[in-house]
């Protein structure tokens, strides 16, 4: 057995599981759950028909670099979102939802066999964060190095966690913006600093965006592709973005996104995920080439998001220290007494609501867990069930004991 499937660590929800096994949910209320981050407008309907109208390609092998018609429909999505041109040939590759992505990217780029000191190479990831940048570094024979979030600074990343033996040893670093769970954007100043560090020590920056189309102010968040662009780095050395479709067009069972970026990274990638066995099939490509060419349902979602925010954020700020996060489908809320798991426990047995203590979702770094004390609330359901939710994290919030 691979030795190294041992220092993966268990899943944040196997975790809740095991933490709440004993909990005995409220039966006077339904039960509702903001855990899981799985998004549940409904699918827009011409891309359902889209898939099925496509079924005939079931019956052919796709190949893994896609269809052109497809690559061209991401390219065409990403001038007309970033205003950035692509060549959709060399600088971009349909996956299969960029959870794969993620985790195949780190075993191309990672090298173990190549540190300049004795030590594993490092794999730098935000904390809190998503946990499969952790299991593909872990697996790639690498070591993880982790950059908190500042609650002081609107949740930004503090690079200066990382000090120079560490970038040195870096051969990747996974950026996450808009953030899971804090809905930070990154801007434009952090991007130049990371383009530096990337340009000193040579390391890969994969750039997770699939919350990009899910966001509360006026401007979309910055991309880093256009980041790069602002800077003039029009061959995106070293840089490779992963977007997707499950948020974005409310297809998470689709599986499809893509991955652009630098052209002699993709093609090293292409050659992985050809052995690896990850082409995206047919009905699905015909699916993701209707869904990136159209925009109205992606407003119409994010209207839906705005509205359910506007109302669901006041009514927790009442009693919970939280705000309107840049952008994503989480609330990242800190709890009265700053224990993220019992508050979480106290929710479910007296309430019956689901929710994720945010100790789960980061390592402890630098001296401390940037989760712990905070919940990561998932408003994904409907408004009435989510303003539900509301109203019973306030009454709990309510009937704990002062803390002064
Ligand atoms: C930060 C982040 N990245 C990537 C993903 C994976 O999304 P998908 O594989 O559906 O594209 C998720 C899913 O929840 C996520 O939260």
């Amino acid at each position: 057995m691979n030795p190294l499937l041992d220092r993966l660590h268990p899943y944040p929800f196997e975790r809740l599981r095991e933490l709440t096994r004993d909990v005995v949910p409220s039966a006077a209320h339904a039960a509702i759950s903001l855990g899981m981050g799985e998004p549940k407008h409904p699918t827009p309907g011409f891309i359902k028909s889209a898939l099925s109208d496509a079924l005939g390609g079931l019956a052919s092998y796709p190949a893994t670099a896609g269809l052109p018609a497809l690559r061209e429909a991401c390219a065409a999505w990403i001038e007309r979102r970033y205003g950035v041109t692509l060549d959709a040939a060399t600088q971009l590759l349909p996956v299969n939802g960029t959870r794969e992505a993620l985790f195949a990217l780190a075993q191309t780029v990672v090298d173990p066999t190549r540190s300049t000191t004795a030590q594993p190479p490092v794999v730098v990831c935000p904390n809190p964060f998503y946990q499969i940048y952790e299991g593909a570094a872990l697996l790639a024979g690498a070591d993880t190095a982790f950059v908190n979030s500042d609650p002081g600074r609107n949740f930004a990343a503090d690079w200066s966690d990382i000090d120079d033996a560490t970038w040195a040893r870096t051969q990747l670093l996974y950026v996450c913006s808009p953030g899971n769970p804090t809905g930070a954007v990154m801007p434009q100043s952090e991007w130049t600093r990371l383009f530096e560090l990337s340009d000193r020590h040579g390391f890969v920056i994969a750039s997770d965006e699939c919350y990009s189309e899910i966001y509360f102010r006026d401007e979309a968040p910055l991309g880093a592709l256009e980041a790069a662009k602002a800077l003039g780095r029009s061959d995106f050395r070293n840089l490779v973005v992963l977007t997707s479709l499950s948020k974005r067009s409310n297809v998470p069972g689709l599986r499809s996104g893509f991955v652009a970026g630098d052209a002699a990274l993709l093609k090293r990638f292409l050659l992985y995920r050809t052995y690896h066995g990850s082409a995206m099939s047919l009905p699905v490509q015909a699916a993701s080439i209707a869904a990136w060419g159209d925009e109205t349902h992606v407003v119409e979602n994010r209207d839906l998001y705005r509205s359910k925010f506007a109302k669901v954020t006041p009514l927790l700020a009442e009693v919970l220290d939280v705000a309107l996060p840049d952008a994503g489908f989480y609330l990242w809320a800190a709890v009265p007494g700053g224990d993220d798991v019992a508050f979480a426990r106290g929710l479910l047995a007296q309430y019956n609501v689901a929710v994720l203590p945010g100790s789960l979702l980061a390592r402890t770094a630098h001296g401390v867990n940037p989760g712990a004390g905070r919940i990561r609330l998932a408003l994904v359901a409907g408004v009435e069930e989510c303003l539900e939710a509301a109203r019973r994290i306030v009454a709990y919030t309510l009937s704990l004991p002062r803390i002064s």
